[in-house]
């Protein structure tokens, strides 16, 4: 959609959160509540985006910082949703010529398809205001839709509204479409003359129409897109229900997901048909999970990608690439930047990080492995440990093709174990080992006949 651009509205403190964290920073499946609004615009192809913000204004801010480029307009009072518009002054001027989008930044389940639909209608009937509406069972507390032949009449909010007002079921979803020229126009007629004592952006409609232009709505078809959160268990119930909606559509993928009660995925993760996902499991965004797959139990999955046919048993596996029939955990770490090829297997309690684990490797048990380019079909003994931290630098570890560690060995990095070597149990190697050979490094035992004869006098055996 050219020519187009938004204002959201995120300077609210939502006190009934009872947080120190503003409202439309709240998550819904680890994501803020303004995140999702973002990306419907986006998906909109909506790309020049002023959000006015207000209550812990520097939070949001930094926040919509680390996600992209936007502009920025404080709201230091808030005195109505006109108000807060208002703000955007200078942003509004600059669009002069455009439409734009009014939405506001606490209602995670606006769709981009809406956004369209809205702005469509809004051209074809050549409004200047498009309102967004939905029908509810209960309208309670929103602002209830006026119609009259035209179009809109007027927006009529709970506190101010008759009896017979009140009784109207279409409320205004808090989203618009303005032709900008009208809007700024509009905006600097809005008065506080109602009984909040605020500048409503719904009082535009009526300067509007004065001036002979239309004002019409667009009602959507899923009332869902309304849904908003005050309060912990508003935010608990849309987090339930955005669960829900994404189990249901891995369900249609071909996805089995045992006891999803227990299981959250981000609304952004792929995963492939056949995949288990079984209880207890977490998986959060940026996540690519290929076919054939055991996920679970007890597993995180963060920012990374599985391949087919991988065992992710109560594992934690974090900004990762994991390729195809690969076997981890039960109780295994895969720490940021490890790339483990197929046919790997890591057993109970081994961590990795920052590493390249080839083809056919296995570490069974109780092993780290940080910092390191681990060739194919090496084999960790059980305890190795990649020693990669002197206290101030890391180092790096490189072990050949077919290395075979034995149990408890330390590697202190930087040190190359060629192709094929071995290492002794117990070992603690501080110098490369070349290819094919055996590197020991522990003392050698030496055994003191008859000493226990001494000792055991004056020793206590319990049984
Ligand atoms: C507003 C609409 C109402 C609609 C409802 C939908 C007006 C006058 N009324 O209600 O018709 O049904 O939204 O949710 O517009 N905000 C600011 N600054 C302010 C005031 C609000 O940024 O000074 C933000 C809030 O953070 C929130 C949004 O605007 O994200 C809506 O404000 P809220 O107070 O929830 O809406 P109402 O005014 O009650
Ligand atoms: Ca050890």
């Amino acid at each position: 959609m050219g020519n187009t651009c938004a204002v959201i509205l995120a300077a609210g403190k939502g006190t009934r959160m009872k947080s120190k964290k503003p409202k439309v920073l709240a998550e819904i499946l680890f994501k803020p509540m303004i995140h999702y609004v973002i990306d419907a615009c986006k998906g909109a192809d909506i790309d020049d985006i002023c959000v006015i913000t207000g209550f812990e204004a520097e939070a949001v801010e930094s926040y919509l910082e680390s996600i992209g480029n936007f502009k920025i307009a404080r709201q230091l009072e808030q005195k109505g949703t006109g108000h807060a518009v208002m703000m955007a002054k200078d942003f509004l001027e600059k669009n002069s010529g455009k439409d734009v989008l009014v939405i506001c930044g606490d209602t995670p389940f606006i769709n981009s398809q809406t956004l369209k639909d809205a702005h469509k209608q809004h051209k074809d009937e050549g409004n200047a205001i498009t309102v967004v509406t939905a029908k509810l069972d209960n309208p309670t507390g929103y602002g209830r839709i006026i119609r009259n032949s035209n179009g809109i009449e007027k927006i009529v909010e709970q506190k101010d509204g008759n009896e017979e007002e009140l009784k109207v079921n279409e409320i205004n979803a808090g989203t618009y479409w303005f032709d900008v020229d009208n809007l700024i126009e509009a905006l600097g007629g809005l008065t506080t003359n109602n009984s909040q004592g605020e500048y409503y952006l719904t009082d535009t409609i009526d300067l509007t129409l004065k001036k002979g232009k239309k004002v019409g709505g667009f009602t959507a078809q899923n009332s869902d897109i309304i849904l908003g959160a005050n309060s912990r268990k508003d935010l608990h119930a849309l987090s339930e229900k955005m669960r829900l909606d994404i189990i249901d559509k891995h369900f249609a993928n071909g996805v089995e997901i045992v006891s999803a009660g227990s299981v959250l995925i981000a609304p952004d993760a792929k995963i492939g048909a056949d995949t288990t996902i079984l209880p207890n499991t977490i998986i959060k965004s940026g996540v690519t999970i290929g076919s054939g797959c055991v996920i679970g139990p007890n597993s995180v999955v963060e920012d990374s990608t599985i391949g087919d046919n991988v065992i992710l048993n109560a594992t934690q596996c974090y900004s990762s690439k994991i390729h195809s029939n690969v076997n981890i955990g039960p109780f295994a770490h895969i720490r940021p930047n490890t790339e483990i090829k197929s046919v790997v297997h890591l057993g109970a309690f081994v961590e990795t990080k920052n590493s390249v684990i080839g083809e056919g490797t296995g570490a069974s048990h109780l092993t780290y492995i940080g910092d390191s380019d681990v060739g194919k079909n090496v084999n960790f003994g059980c305890g190795c440990v990649t020693v990669n931290y002197d206290g101030v630098n890391k180092h790096r570890c490189v072990i050949g093709d077919g290395a075979f560690l034995g149990c408890n060995t330390n590697l202190i990095a930087p040190v190359t174990i060629g192709e094929d070597a071995y290492t002794a149990a117990g070992s603690t190697i501080t110098n490369d080992i070349p290819a094919e050979a055996l590197g020991i490094a522990r003392a050698r035992q030496e055994n003191k006949p008859g000493f226990s004869a001494k000792k055991l006098a004056g020793r206590n055996k319990k049984v």
